[in-house]
């Protein structure tokens, strides 16, 4: 991988602050984007900009041209059996909410289980307590062991339930920054039938999904988490459970036949996509993820890793540093999160942002992970492949200050 000329593709890490290039490590919050996804969009957008599905003129068949075939490239990079199992959204929560009212609001009643984990992040959490509400389901966790950032054992074997009839989990958690191999837990679920929902919100970017693998129902994730526009999701679904929803959105474009009194909806995936669509961002998607498969997912694999590696084995030099969820780095996903003793994070991530280093801190949409390890909010530092091995020097030199400048004497 040649770190040089991709940077080169990214001019806004050239950015300067703090008397140098901006050192961006909220990747998992979103991401940056190179020169040719902005100049598809920007060609797209220059040459061919129509209303797609609706006109018999040059830019609505190529505004349909340019949306129809971004699928074909989202269905490959997911191994999808078809297009129509391809829904695009705004992004990785409304492709949860649509699952979860589309199917959840109408598929269960009560004596059903919805089973999550702890690790949630709230569009895969708040979504699912709103269906247990309506239906009268119950709501139940997967917790994790608040050391390692593992699943506890005795909790999988809830997996097992009959009752279950949902399970939904992120494959990667934001927080936690771990991959809970999802294949197995999904046999387990499927032993029963439940009906398993993948949120990829932070795996899709970084390693290969392929869903007839993992033999997923539904599958979630965002264009900007990797390097595509904002505003531009996708929902893979297992075609038969697509036929047997509503539709979310109701509209133009996503109907068959309309008449006064009854509507016939369009086929799939139409059927879940109302209004005029982001063809700007499916451009967009298309180009990111062909300069992602570019570079290919073992080369980012391998630079992230260099990454989380440095930074773990530096922040463990550091004194009062908590590193949230597993300390190996062959088990951190490019991200870690972290607390410093006696410094809240805003001001731990106000005291890096003027030396021109961007981290995410809050509860990172995952407020009852953060309660469970018994903390308000941390502090996150998340890669992707465009990040170097300096910029994380850079980052623990500041970091190791951050307690004396609060008047702390390590
Ligand atoms: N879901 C994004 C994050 O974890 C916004 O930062």
């Amino acid at each position: 991988m040649n770190l040089e000329a991709i940077r080169n593709d990214f001019p806004i890490l050239k950015t300067q602050c703090a008397g140098r290039d901006v050192v961006y490590f909220d990747n998992a919050a979103t991401t940056q984007k190179p020169l040719p996804v902005l100049q598809a969009a920007f060609e797209y957008s220059t040459h061919s900009n129509g209303n797609p599905h609706r006109g018999a003129h040059i830019f609505a068949i190529a505004a349909s041209e340019a949306y129809d075939g971004s699928k074909e490239t989202v269905r490959r990079f997911l191994n999808a059996r078809s297009t129509r199992e391809i829904i695009y959204t705004r992004n990785t929560t409304e492709s949860l909410n649509l699952v979860a009212r589309s199917y959840g609001e109408t598929h269960l009643k009560q004596g059903d289980k919805i089973l999550i984990t702890i690790a949630e992040h709230h569009s895969d959490l708040v979504t699912w307590q709103r269906v247990a509400h309506k239906t009268g389901a119950a709501l139940e966790y997967i917790y994790v062991d608040k050391e390692t950032g593992h699943f506890l054992p005795e909790d999988l074997k809830k997996i097992d339930d009959p009752a279950v009839k949902i399970f939904a989990f992120a494959e990667v958690s934001n927080v936690l920054g771990i991959h809970f191999d999802p294949k197995p837990l999904i046999e387990r679920a499927h032993a029963h039938g439940a009906v398993v929902v993948l949120d990829g919100a932070q795996s899709a970017p970084h390693r290969k999904v392929d869903v007839q693998d993992l033999d997923c129902d539904f599958f979630a994730f965002s264009g900007h988490k990797m390097c595509a526009a904002d505003g531009i999701g996708v929902l893979y679904g297992r075609e038969e459970l697509l036929n047997d929803m509503e539709p979310f959105l109701l509209g133009g474009d996503m109907i068959d036949l309309v008449e006064e009194q009854e509507t016939r909806f369009a086929e799939l995936p139409a059927k879940f996509e109302a209004g005029t669509q982001y063809v700007e961002g499916a451009v967009s998607l298309e180009a990111a993820i062909r300069y992602v498969e570019a570079i290919g997912f073992d080369a980012i694999r391998e630079q992230e890793q260099k990454l989380v590696r440095r930074t773990l084995e530096g922040m463990q030099q550091i004194p009062h540093i908590r590193i949230i969820g597993p300390k190996d780095p062959a088990e951190k996903e490019g991200l870690v999160a972290f607390t410093v003793k006696d410094v809240h994070p805003h001001d731990v991530a106000q005291i890096l942002s003027a030396e021109g280093i961007c981290i995410r801190t809050g509860h990172h949409c995952a407020e009852p992970l953060h309660r469970y390890l018994g903390i308000n909010a941390s502090c996150r530092a998340s890669f992707y492949f465009y990040n170097t091995e300096e910029e994380v020097d850079y980052f623990l030199e500041k970091l190791k200050g951050v307690r004396p400048m609060m008047g702390y004497g390590d």
